[in-house]
């Protein structure tokens, strides 16, 4: 069975205004073509401004959520469809700071999940465990029961990916050690399998949570890891190809 292709995903979540392209522009330019596939998730009405500078480079442009329904009455929401119509091909769906700000449950990610595809775009699922919940040795429970409730059974024979973002790793400068990493990313991998059979060996799962150049070849060469969600570094583009080069 062939090994999945890395993913390396930024997450600009809502940082970045028209001249922060520039550093969009660097990327693309930057970005050579190594073996991870490249994305840049900027806030939505930066999408595709963003695709016409990354335009010829291998740099695909994403979203970072994305409503449940596909149109309707819901006030200074955004659809599945309006993003691919604006040139994502990705969209990140349940990030930890949806489910904690905005009560995104299990259920309501596998309806987002389910929208994405009908409108053609690659889900990037994201999981992962407090502080609260590791201290206390729930973390893999956590983390699986995410992995089976948020995945609709639509995504088989699907491409999309799985992030696992420790909330405490996000923003804090710390992470897991690499053991605790694979120990989380192998749990993952057996659920994806009983959920979706063999193929499911081929989903990429990246790891998200103060990747930064100094810590990035460890991390992306640790078992089971297929590539990163990168905050706070995929902002300037020094970090983020300092981060797709450690692959
Ligand atoms: O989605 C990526 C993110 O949550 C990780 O953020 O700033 O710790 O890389 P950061």
């Amino acid at each position: 069975m062939t090994a999945p292709t890395p993913l390396i995903a930024g997450n600009w979540k809502m940082n970045g205004l028209a001249a922060s392209l520039a550093e969009a522009r660097a990327i693309a330019e930057g970005v050579g073509d190594g073996p991870a596939r490249v994305a840049l998730c900027p806030p939505a009405i930066l999408i595709h401004r963003m695709t016409e500078v990354v335009a010829g480079s291998k740099v695909l442009v994403g979203g970072q959520d994305a409503h449940s329904e596909d149109s309707g009455a819901f006030t200074g929401d955004t659809s599945a469809e309006m993003l691919a119509d604006a040139g994502a091909k990705l969209v990140i769906l349940g990030h930890s700071e949806r489910r904690e700000g905005y009560r995104e449950t299990d259920g309501l990610v596998a309806r987002k999940v389910r929208a994405a595809l009908r409108a053609g775009l690659e889900p990037i699922v994201c999981v992962g465990e407090t502080l609260v919940q590791r201290k206390a040795g729930d973390a893999l429970a956590v983390v699986t029961g995410q992995v089976r409730g948020s995945l609709p059974a639509e995504l088989a024979g699907r491409d999309f990916s799985v992030a696992y973002e420790p909330v405490w790793a996000i923003g804090t400068g710390l992470t897991p050690t690499t053991a605790e990493i694979e120990e989380v990313h192998r749990a993952i991998r057996a659920t994806l399998v009983e959920t979706f059979g063999a193929p499911a060996r081929r989903v990429p799962i990246l790891y998200g949570g103060s990747v930064k150049p100094g810590n990035a070849a460890e991390i992306l060469h640790a078992d089971e890891v297929g590539g990163a969600l990168v905050g706070g570094a995929s902002l300037k583009a020094a970090d983020f190809l300092g981060i797709v080069r450690a692959l």
